[in-house]
């Protein structure tokens, strides 16, 4: 069957299988393959992506569910933060530079302030949980903008990650949430 849907503010018509998961669609039909799977049986959270603005696991929900909805993925977060105007977030202004500054372009990589907040407090280590925690700590960050230690950790329950020991994590979300109000302060101020 034919469904339309938003995927990273731009609309997509798509032929899919009644049983077609959302994460098969965004990584096998559409090829946003920075949604990882892991478990696939919505306890690993790593194929977390926002449906109409709430974080959502695509393992576990059909492609058709998402009919006439906007999806975000990890890859359309930055510039749908900058469409908000809240800003981008520069690697390079954060403390630690990362791989994914583009240095060969001899350009800083736009991403959004909670990314730039796990590559500065070392918050991933495989990364394969990283797209998925990423995703459910800017949903965190949208329902807590200020964040206590108990809130994100329940916040990011639903999300496992393997290697870090989830310190880093949680220094991550506290730098992103801060990052995040000086931008809304200084952007109410203009
Ligand atoms: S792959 Fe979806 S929760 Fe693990
Ligand atoms: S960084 Fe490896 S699973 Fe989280």
């Amino acid at each position: 069957m034919k469904i339309r849907l938003i995927i990273n503010a731009i609309t997509h018509e798509v032929e899919v299988e009644e049983r077609t998961l959302l994460a098969d669609l965004l990584r096998d039909q559409l090829g946003l393959t920075g949604t990882h799977l892991g478990c696939d049986t919505s306890q690993c959270g790593c194929c977390t992506v926002h449906l109409d603005g709430e974080a959502v696991k695509s393992c576990t929900m059909l492609a058709v569910q998402a009919a006439g909805c906007s999806v975000l993925t990890i890859e359309g977060l930055a510039q749908a933060h900058a469409d908000t105007r809240s800003g981008f977030e520069s690697i390079d202004s954060s403390r630690e530079r990362s791989s994914l500054a583009s240095e060969e372009a001899g350009q800083a990589l736009e991403v959004h302030p909670v990314q730039a907040a796990f590559a500065a407090c070392h918050a991933l280590q495989c990364g394969f949980c990283t797209p998925g925690m990423i995703m459910a700590s800017a949903d965190l960050l949208r329902r807590h903008p200020d964040p206590s230690d108990e809130q994100i950790l329940e916040g990011l329950a639903g999300n496992l990650c393997r290697c870090t020991g989830y310190v880093n994590i949680v220094k991550a979300v506290k730098q992103a949430a801060a990052q995040m109000q000086t931008l809304a302060a200084a952007r109410s101020g203009q």
